[in-house]
């Protein structure tokens, strides 16, 4: 049997080009204004280490955990795997995700954390696969709208590999 062969969706230069100009909407929006950054574990870690950078205002960085998937295919369960560690009653939350799939992770996050009162709750999303779609959320700050393809790379994993490299990736069987 031969190992899959890895091809670039989205080199690594661009994707940093269009995540310059998600930090200047994210700045211009908030005007200076704190924020939490809610990191969605663990897909998110390397989208939110980029774009924390352009960044101009005090920001507290958290994480949340939830889990979904099994191998490509999702068992429509999200369960909560890390929750935050500290209140964000009154302040201004960007949910960070690295791709908006079929919108339950999203969708249950939006409302469990609505919850708490934040003053608003807003989403930053690497990707996004609207054919895919379950439940009609949206992303307030999208990196690259793609095709129905299953991703690897720039945080994204197939079965906890792949999230390394720096590039978007598809795998081709
Ligand atoms: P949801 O289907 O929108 O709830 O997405 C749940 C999670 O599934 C995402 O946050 C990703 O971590 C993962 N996921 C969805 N599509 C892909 C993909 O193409 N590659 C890797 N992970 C994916």
């Amino acid at each position: 049997m031969s190992s899959p062969r890895i091809e670039v969706l989205i080199p690594h230069d661009e994707i940093q080009k269009r995540i310059a100009e998600l930090g200047k909407q994210i700045n211009a929006d908030y005007g200076g204004r704190p924020l939490v950054l809610v990191g969605v574990l663990k897909g998110s870690f390397m989208f939110l280490a980029d774009l924390v950078r352009h960044i101009n205002a005090q920001v507290r960085i958290e994480f949340i955990g939830t889990k979904s998937y099994e191998g490509t295919t999702t068992s429509g369960q999200v369960q909560l795997t890390k929750d935050l560690d500290k209140p964000i009653q009154d302040e201004d939350v960007l949910l960070v995700e690295d791709i908006i799939d079929t919108g339950l992770t999203l969708n249950y996050l939006k409302h469990m954390l609505s919850q708490r009162e934040p003053r608003s709750v807003k989403v930053a999303a690497f990707l996004d696969k609207p054919s895919r779609r379950r439940i009609d959320v949206k992303g307030d700050y999208v990196g690259f709208t793609i095709e129905d393809k299953f991703v690897i790379g720039y945080g994204l994993d197939f079965e906890q590999r792949y999230r390394n490299l720096k590039d978007l990736c598809i795998l081709v069987p």
